[in-house]
């Protein structure tokens, strides 16, 4: 018998609802100050949802390793069973403090592709460059220091350093980055946390006001930027940082060998990929979660890269009892 086809036309819809459902599961934690609470609501309802989906998944990019994570993590099978073989790559809350705190751009995420499609990324930092589309290939690369980025992409776009925003995640290790990036006299967008939605925002420039994305932020993460500047468009790369031993034997255990890589957006997603967020807190990618009485409505983008076709579906739905 041969295996069935990846349909994911059909898929992608049963992926949209998982994306809502972890959504609403945290919708009542955003702004109440508990990262943990908020987190474990969106992975329970992540999890029953994929699981009343007819595939056979696999969880790629998760929670974590089995020993530290109860739930979808690295290595967990998903689904029915009955469908098709795929890879699942899941963060049920990016941005766990921005949701507990609501600030912005706290999303639920998900992506599915044919099995051993994705980078078995391990949980360690990713070094992380993001353009947007219509840019030719290679124009600007990790290995150009980050004023050079900025020039080489001025350049491209036809455009002063000076008309280039650059997003960045505001961290102690980011200083001398962000310090260079300044000297070209470009802006930049610091941002707390949520580095999927920073990388997003380069594929819609025209809306966001952000060309580049550069930095350092978790491997996961870059995984599904990948994936999804697949379906919108844009180049990403990103270099696996290990701090230390155990860190590089994460990475063995994922099968990676060549731990200088860098690795381009179709080496980490490599064949088609459907991918769906919803906003949990407003951005300028989605609109957060609204809370009427007694109704709740969220926006959940949903893309597929083999047509590139881009849907936005808003739900609105009785709050959950209980
Ligand atoms: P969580 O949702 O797991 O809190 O991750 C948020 C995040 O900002 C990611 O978007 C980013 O890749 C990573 O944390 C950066 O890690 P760190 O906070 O250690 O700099």
């Amino acid at each position: 018998m041969s295996a069935p086809d990846f349909d994911d036309r059909m898929l992608s819809l049963g992926l949209a609802r998982v994306a809502e459902q972890a959504a609403i599961a945290s919708a009542r934690l955003v702004g109440r100050g508990d990262e943990k609470a908020a987190d474990q609501a969106a992975v329970n309802a992540m999890r029953e949802q994929l699981n009343r989906l007819d595939i056979s998944g696999v969880v790629v990019i998760g929670e974590g390793e089995r020993d530290e994570a109860p739930m979808l993590f690295i290595g967990e099978e998903v689904g029915t069973g009955k469908g098709p073989a795929v890879d699942i790559a899941l963060d049920p809350l990016e941005g766990t403090t921005l949701t507990a705190k609501d600030m912005p751009n706290a999303l639920t995420v998900i992506a599915m592709g044919p099995r051993g499609s994705m980078l078995h990324a391990p949980d360690v930092y990713m070094d992380k460059l993001a353009i947007g589309p219509g840019y030719p290939e290679g124009i600007v690369d990790l290995d150009m220091p980050p004023a050079t980025r900025v020039s080489a992409l001025a350049t491209a776009k036809g455009c002063d350093p000076s008309d280039i925003t650059v997003c960045i995640l505001e961290r102690p290790r980011h200083e001398a980055m962000i310090a260079e990036v300044r000297s070209t006299g470009a802006a930049i967008r610091l941002i707390t946390d949520g580095d999927v939605a920073g990388v997003m925002h380069c594929a819609e420039a025209d809306v966001t006001g952000i060309d580049m994305y550069m930095g350092q932020g978790g491997a996961p993460e870059g995984v599904l930027a990948a994936a999804a500047l697949k379906c919108m468009g844009g180049q990403i790369q990103g270099r696996l940082l290990f701090r230390d031993d155990d860190e590089k034997g994460r990475a063995e255990k994922a099968g990676i060998a060549d731990l200088d890589r860098i690795y381009a957006r179709d080496d980490m997603v490599a064949g088609d990929v459907i991918f769906a967020a919803t906003g949990v807190t407003g951005g300028s990618l989605l609109p957060g979660i609204k809370r009427d009485v007694g109704w709740l409505t969220t926006e959940t983008l949903l893309m597929r890269s083999k047509t590139g076709s881009v849907r936005r579906m808003r739900y609105r739905t009785p709050v959950p009892q209980g």
